[in-house]
């Protein structure tokens, strides 16, 4: 079973695969993403989870980079984090967290009616979409599979197809395409009101997520 720095670990190695972005680096205290976006040239990442976070190493993190949006992601209590970034780094999101999942096969629940599910693979990354009777968008997520582990990432369900139990239909197609692949646990970062769905699925909080982005060289 991987230990929680080891889902950290799964994390990084999935979100890269499943956003495009550059193979992670290793820093003595985690990870630097390149990520190649103007919103997000990149992100570091802290190896360690809860009580293993150390404030030297967020402080080292922190002090690596004077770029504008860079991002920084520390997966334990804002309270603890905040007060050892300087003012150059801004929070954001609140109630965000780290959620696994062993994926153990099972059949997913059938697909409202008058709604259609596809799935397709494309780079590494299988994407589910659901559309309604006139083909709109309904629902959509995607799963990145790197061998043992998979990261699932940007679920989304359109505002008027909520709590039809579509969110349930596109977890359980990226759970089944990820197990096809050879995957046994799964790994995500979410939002309070994705923690909602993934529980009710059968996920489980690893630690609260931190996160900050830098406002650029002060004067
Ligand atoms: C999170 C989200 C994808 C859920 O999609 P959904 O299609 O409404 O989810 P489902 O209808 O399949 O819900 C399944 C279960 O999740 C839980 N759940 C989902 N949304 C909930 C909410 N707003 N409040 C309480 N429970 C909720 C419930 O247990 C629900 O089962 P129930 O309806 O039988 O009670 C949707 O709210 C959304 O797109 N939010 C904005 C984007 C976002 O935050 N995405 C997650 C990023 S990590």
């Amino acid at each position: 079973m991987a230990g929680d720095a080891d889902l950290v670990r799964d994390w990084v190695d999935g979100w890269v695969v499943s956003r495009g972005a550059a193979p992670p680096l290793v820093e003595p205290w985690g990870y630097t993403v390149h990520v190649g976006l103007p919103e997000q040239p990149g992100r570091h990442v802290l190896g360690a989870v809860n009580d293993g976070v150390r404030e030297d190493d967020v402080r080292k993190a922190a002090e690596s980079t004077r770029a504008r949006a860079f991002h920084l992601k520390v997966f334990a209590e804002p309270e603890r984090v905040l007060p050892w970034l300087g003012p150059a780094w801004q929070p954001y999101g609140s109630g965000d967290f780290l959620m696994a999942t062993a994926l153990v096969p099972t059949a997913g629940p059938a697909v409202p009616p008058g709604y259609r599910l596809r799935t397709w693979s494309r780079g590494g990354v299988v994407r589910a979409l659901v559309t309604d009777a006139d083909g709109a968008f309904a629902a959509r997520g995607q799963v990145a599979p790197t061998g043992a582990s998979a990261v699932v990432d940007q679920i989304e369900t359109s505002l008027r197809h909520r709590r039809r139990g579509l969110g349930r239909v596109v977890m359980a197609a990226l759970h089944a395409a990820a197990a096809a692949q050879g995957a046994t646990r799964a790994v995500l970062a979410c939002t309070p009101e994705g923690r909602l769905l993934y529980e009710a699925v059968g996920w489980h909080v690893v630690a609260p997520l931190t996160n900050a982005k830098h406002l650029g060289a002060v004067g």
